[in-house]
Order: C-alpha cells, then sequence, then structure tokens
C-alpha cells in the first residue's frame, strides 16, 4: 500500500500552480476547439464510482469522456453494486481500476479519494470526499474567472453559506490562496464558519481575510460572490439545519448594491440561496461555470492519462498511538487504512480528511 505509480488528483494543492494553471488553459483551449480533441482518448475507459448523489459533476465527466472519444463504466447507486454486500473501499476500487483507466469517485466520507488511491491500478480523481475537498469543482471555478473575470489574482472572493461542510469552500479558499493579492470575505453564522485548518492555511499564507455575518455589509465590495447551498446531508441533526437553513438569500435588491462587474458563482444544486430572477443579471454566471466544469474536467482527464510524474499520496508517519477524531473521515470506518498523520500549519492531523489527531 502507499507505492505510487499514478497521478491522481486528490487535492489540488498536491500540485504546484503551474500545474493547474496548464489544466486550466488546456480547459480553455478545449472550450475554444472541442473539435480537436474528438480522439483524444479514443480507446480508454473511465469509471465513475459515485456513493453520493450528482448532477454536474457525474455527467460532466461522463460527457467529457465521451467528447475525448473514450467510454464510461459505473454506478451512481451504490446499493445497485456489491456495496451493497458490504464491500469495503480497498476490493471495489482494486477491481474496478483493472476494468478502467482512471477512476473518478465521490464518496460521504473524508478521505475517501485518497484511500482508493491507495490500492487502485489506475488514476482516481477525487469528485468530492464528504465535507472535506471537492478539487475538480475548484478547477471549474478556476476556469470560470479566468474566462469571466480574466484573472485569478487581486480579487475580493466573498464566499456565502455553509462554509463548514462546503467542500467547494476549502478547496476554493486553499487554491486562491494560492496566488497573489487575493482577499476573503467569510460570509456565514457562527455556526458555520470555515473549519479551523482552512483559517490556519488562509492566515499561514499572509492572504488578508475577516469573517462577516451580513450578505448586504459585504456585497458591495466583492469582485467574486462565491454562493453556497446548506449543506443539509451533512448536520448531525435535522434541527440544526433547519436553523440555518434560509439566514442568506441573494436576491436582485442586493444585487443593485453590488459591483457592476461582480461574478456570482454556485457550484450548484441551488436550494434558495439565490433567488431565481437573479439568473437574468449578467453577473449571474453560475450556469456558464457549470459548462466550464465539462471543459476543465476534460482537460484534467487528457493530463491525467498523460502519465505524468506522480506526485506523493501521503508524506506523514503511520502512527498507532493516534486517531483521527473526525467520526466523518474514512479511517472511522475503513480500519485496515493505515493511521497517517502529518504536521500541518504546528498541528498534527490526519492525512486522509486534515482533522486533529487524538492521543489513544
Ligand atoms: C457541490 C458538491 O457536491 O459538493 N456540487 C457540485 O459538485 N457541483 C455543492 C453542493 O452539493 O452543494
Amino acid at each position: 500500500m502507499g507505492e505510487q505509480n499514478y497521478s491522481h488528483l486528490i487535492d489540488l494543492n498536491d500540485y504546484p500552480v503551474e500545474w493547474w494553471n496548464k489544466v486550466i488553459s488546456l480547459g480553455a483551449s478545449m472550450y475554444a476547439h472541442p473539435q480537436r480533441y474528438v480522439q483524444a482518448c479514443a480507446g480508454k475507459i473511465m469509471a465513475t464510482l459515485f456513493y453520493e448523489p450528482s448532477t454536474r459533476t457525474q455527467m460532466s465527466f461522463q460527457s467529457a469522456m465521451i467528447r475525448l472519444g473514450g467510454s464510461i463504466i459505473g454506478f451512481d447507486n451504490p446499493m445497485s453494486s456489491s456495496v451493497s454486500k458490504g464491500e469495503n473501499i480497498k476490493d471495489t476500487t482494486k477491481v474496478v481500476s483493472t476494468y478502467s483507466d482512471i477512476l473518478i469517485i465521490r464518496h460521504p466520507l473524508a478521505g475517501t479519494a485518497k484511500a482508493a488511491a491507495l490500492t487502485a491500478e489506475c488514476p482516481v480523481v477525487n469528485a468530492g470526499d464528504g465535507g472535506h475537498l471537492h478539487p475538480t469543482q475548484t478547477l471549474t471555478d478556476l476556469l470560470t474567472l479566468r474566462m469571466e473575470k480574466g484573472r485569478l489574482d487581486h480579487l475580493t472572493v466573498g464566499l456565502c453559506g455553509d462554509l463548514l461542510y462546503g467542500r467547494t469552500v476549502h478547496s476554493l479558499c486553499k487554491a486562491l490562496s494560492c496566488y497573489e493579492g487575493n482577499k476573503f470575505v467569510l460570509i456565514s453564522t457562527p455556526e458555520l464558519q470555515v473549519p479551523d485548518y482552512i483559517t490556519k492555511l488562509l492566515r499561514d499564507s499572509g492572504c488578508e481575510y475577516r469573517t462577516e455575518s451580513s450578505l448586504d455589509d459585504a456585497i458591495g465590495e466583492l469582485d467574486v460572490l462565491y454562493m453556497t447551498r446548506i449543506q443539509r446531508e451533512r448536520f448531525l441533526s435535522e434541527a440544526d439545519y433547519l436553523a440555518q437553513k434560509d439566514v442568506y438569500r441573494l436576491t436582485t435588491e442586493k444585487m443593485k448594491r453590488a459591483k457592476k462587474d461582480l461574478a456570482v458563482l454556485h457550484p450548484l444544486p441551488r436550494v434558495d440561496e439565490i433567488e431565481i430572477a437573479v439568473d437574468d443579471d449578467p453577473r449571474a454566471l453560475y450556469f456558464k461555470q457549470a459548462q466550464y466544469g465539462m471543459y476543465v474536467r476534460m482537460a484534467l482527464i487528457l493530463r491525467l492519462l498523460e502519465s505524468e510524474k506522480p506526485v506523493p499520496l501521503l508524506r506523514g508517519e503511520c502512527r498507532n498511538d493516534l486517531r483521527c477524531v473526525n467520526k466523518k473521515c474514512i479511517t472511522a470506518q475503513e480500519h485496515y487504512l493505515p493511521h497517517q498523520f502529518t504536521e500541518e500549519c504546528g498541528r498534527t492531523v490526519c492525512e486522509f480528511c486534515e482533522e486533529r489527531a487524538l492521543q489513544i
């Protein structure tokens, strides 16, 4: 376990910024000239293992592979696979990766894509691991900003809604903190603020950021507003979710106070956090953003299949005296996984989900 022969995408920050920039540029080129790539993956097979619901991520990956001339297999309901018989991630991944050339996985537990990559015999892409990360949504967001704002630096970015459980927010903060001069306004209730490791990362990277409870107060200063859905499925109780669900709503009225060139992004699906009438505002870019996602995923598939130099999956050490505190980490469910921990921003954290370690 742990030998790395393939380039996986588990966390964008495993790669240098130049690598993301190349993927984004390739995505832009595919957007402009899709016909040039229609045979680029001919004869290749992509497997999609979706243990959680998805519309855009799954279909944009599938459409991306088909547009590259490749084929697709997979499931979107694990209960129709041997998962329903109790099969673990290791065995499912091991076998499916021998049927395919690239494997895309989404799972409700943090760290699952990394766990899958440990045994896979092909590149693995994290299509969302619980409330942790969603790197291909971030590639989507970056391509959207590059195309629509013309830059990825010196932006004042407001992130609004569920910053605690929203994995798209975590990946986007990690990525944008690597470009110069970006400033973050973290708009949420006290209960749904970003996890500690994100705040530490912003602080350590020297980015300007502040927490804010009012969207009305912040909207006028933003270049980008990243709205998010309250992640109902990740709350411990329905009552906790109900207390949060209608706090933020972007309306045409609020848009009047925003800059003329604000970019409104949302990973979708939307529930009630953006009034439907906002869709007609040219600053509402979320549907375009979903379309860019397909092109950037085409670029990513091609890049990973070109078998470039793999990046290491595990960098820390196996510590049998420690456990991860996160009950929603894959290590809490799949006990054969190594107890891998690493030092991050001066703390010992689980290498699968980035949450704190607990001495046992
Ligand atoms: C997001 C996700 O799954 O994290 N959706 C997506 O992939 N575009 C956001 C969400 O579900 O709210």
